[in-house]
């Protein structure tokens, strides 16, 4: 017999394909889904590439159709992507109205669907994605991995960058050796799906506020899997998906290449611009930075981060070694 997740893993390929059929083939899709992401300037091969797929309005399409096929009311339930309220009879979609990515596993499955309105509207949320399921868990999976694994072990690099649109914009300026965290908390799965690919990394977050602090504490993750990391952030207002629209190829790719720092240079930027001549606040500066070298657990490695915050700043060895003691003690 089919166990429950082949069974969840089915629907959501019955749901991936229904999905791409609205956006080509019916008028409403074809209208809005698709005129949507022309509008974004996806061609037609980037589109069928990443399977993007449209959800119309009408409240119960996919249910109707999935019933109809014979799908139980309990399974549809369990797979998110219907929802059955109390005391209704019917089920309803619980993507309506929005453009669809379908999130694929390492191996190429389709685990769940991230769904975008169309319109920035304040009052809902703009991106609606798949809750956890018995296949589903957010925190183990990376958006465009299957679609960047081949070019992440060929560049033995990966990119990292916040969002579905990041990922889908590189690949059709040729780059594509890229996967997006989804604008969550990078976690040790994700870091350890990549490590099985490369062990190199640059982080290429949005130039605003939320994509520094993001970079901050992906910095930390990353080093403590012992990860090699760079980071590059796009200018404040740009994210990779409008940078890459606006430039051709080698002017981003040579972008990432020059502005790609080491974490100890790109923290020290960030950190000292805002300390400015203040002494208290450029030490404060100077332990963040050892802060993030606690969590490297090769010592070697260590100790060349620490010479290289000595020859920079100026600093004793001896005094952000035993900063970096205090430090080990807290993380531990
Ligand atoms: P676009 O406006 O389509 O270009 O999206 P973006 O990817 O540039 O959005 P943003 O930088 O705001 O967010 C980055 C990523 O975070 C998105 O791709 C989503 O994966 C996720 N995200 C953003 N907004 C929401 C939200 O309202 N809910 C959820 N669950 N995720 C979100
Ligand atoms: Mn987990
Ligand atoms: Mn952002
Ligand atoms: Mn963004
Ligand atoms: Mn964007």
């Amino acid at each position: 017999a089919q166990t429950e997740r082949e069974l969840l893993y089915k629907i959501h390929e019955v749901a991936n394909t229904f999905f791409q059929e609205i956006l080509w083939e019916n008028e409403e899709g074809k209208a809005i889904g698709l005129s949507y992401f022309k509008e974004r300037e996806l061609h037609d091969d980037i589109i069928k590439k990443f399977q993007l797929g449209y959800s119309p309005e009408q409240k119960d399409a996919f249910t109707k159709y999935a019933l109809e096929k014979g799908y139980e009311k309990e399974i549809l339930e369990k797979s998110g992507i219907s929802i059955f309220p109390e005391n209704t009879p019917t089920g309803v979609d619980r993507f309506r109205e929005r453009v669809i990515f379908p999130i694929h596993s390492f191996s190429g499955r389709v685990l769940g669907f991230g769904a975008r309105i169309l319109k920035s509207n304040v009052k809902t949320a703009k991106y609606l994605n798949s809750p956890e399921t018995e296949i589903y868990h957010k925190s183990n999976v990376l958006y465009g991995l299957n679609q960047s694994k081949q070019a992440i072990t060929k560049e033995n690099l990966c990119l990292l960058v916040e969002g579905y649109m990041d990922v889908i914009s590189l690949h059709q300026s040729g780059i594509e050796n890229v996967v997006a965290s989804s604008g969550t908390a990078l976690t040790t799965e994700q870091i350890k799906l990549i490590k099985r690919l490369t062990e190199n990394v640059t982080i290429l977050f949005d130039g605003d506020a939320a994509g520094i602090k993001a970079s901050f504490r992906s910095i930390d993750m990353l080093l403590a899997e012992g990860m090699n990391i760079r980071v590059a952030l796009f200018p404040d207002g740009d994210d990779p998906d409008s940078f890459a629209r606006k430039h051709p190829r080698d002017f981003v790719e040579n972008f990432i290449k020059t502005e790609a720092k080491d974490f100890i240079d790109f923290k020290a930027e960030i950190l000292l611009k805002e300390a400015q001549n203040d002494p208290i606040k450029k030490a404060e500066a100077i332990r963040d930075i050892v802060k993030s070298i606690g969590f490297v657990s090769n010592a070697l490695k260590q100790e060349i981060f620490i010479k290289e915050i000595s020859t920079n700043f100026e600093l004793s060895e001896q005094s952000l070694f035993n900063e970096l003691g205090v430090q080990k003690q807290i993380v531990q």
